[in-house]
């Protein structure tokens, strides 16, 4: 049966100019400090920005950028949390503290919930932090962000490598757009991401050292955007999410 919600979903997304969806191998690898980068990059650069944390299991987009998880406004809808420019929104507004265990049609419907309540109104960029994995939902996510184009966040331990291999062949499987690959965390020189790219025809957006600085900027967004490390994520990203002359 045709969920009212999906159409819904669509709607609420229909003022999103692009989502941009952060994804990667493994849990770990730096999907969330990616994700909150960009968005803080992109909105210090002007740009209407949203992001949206879709991992059920350890939200984290708050901590990194330090926004407040209580209740949002409710009015017709959800209005995600404005957090110094950046339209915040995540499971955490509604969990708090608490564990959410979920499985099966939660997952689901928990996401069929969120996307269908959030009311983004006009944004040129939301940004999602993916569910980590490959499971229920990751692949809802997918499915619910028809519009969304990937970036693969990688690192060069053959560990990772390992589970970025998969995650890239499955997002190419199901046809979505990959705009690349992300190296994060580099503590030496290493070829290992740059030649799965190639042999992925993917593109290296860039490359982001590991950044001893990062763990005490946490939720200090001056801090956070002066780090090497959010500034070199801002150099690879924005020029691709935002191409001169849009
Ligand atoms: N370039 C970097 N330099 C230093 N520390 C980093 C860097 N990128 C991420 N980190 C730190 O590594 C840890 C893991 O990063 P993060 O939470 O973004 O990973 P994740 O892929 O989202 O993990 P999960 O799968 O659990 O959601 C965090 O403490 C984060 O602050
Ligand atoms: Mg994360």
């Amino acid at each position: 049966m045709l969920d009212p919600r999906r159409a819904a979903v669509d709607a609420r997304l229909e003022g999103v100019k692009r989502i941009v969806a952060v994804t990667g191998g493994k849990g770990g690898i730096g999907k969330s400090f990616v994700s909150s980068a960009l968005a803080l990059a992109s909105a210090r650069a002007g740009r209407a920005t949203g992001l949206l944390d879709l991992d059920f299991t350890s939200p984290s987009d708050h901590v990194i950028l330090g926004f407040e998880t209580g209740f949002p406004t409710e009015e017709f809808g959800i209005d995600p949390a404005d957090h110094h420019g950046i339209r915040c929104m995540s499971i955490a507004h509604f969990a708090g503290d608490a564990p959410v265990p979920m499985r099966g049609d939660d997952v689901t419907n928990a996401l069929l919930e969120l996307l269908a309540i959030t009311r983004w109104k006009e944004l040129d960029l939301l940004v999602i932090d993916m569910p980590p994995g490959i499971g229920d939902a990751a692949l809802d996510a997918m499915r619910l962000l028809g519009r969304a184009e990937y970036v693969v966040v990688a690192g060069s331990s053959r560990v990772v490598l390992e589970s970025v291999r998969r995650t890239v062949r499955l997002l190419q499987d199901v046809r979505v757009p990959i705009l690349g690959i992300v190296e994060n965390m580099r503590r030496k020189e290493d070829d290992g991401v740059r030649r799965l790219a190639e042999a992925q025809g993917l593109p290296v957006l860039g490359t982001v050292d590991f950044d001893e600085t990062l763990e005490d900027a946490l939720g200090d967004l001056d801090r956070l955007a002066a780090t090497t490390a959010v500034r070199s994520l801002a150099a690879a990203l924005l020029p691709v999410v935002f191409p001169a002359g849009r």
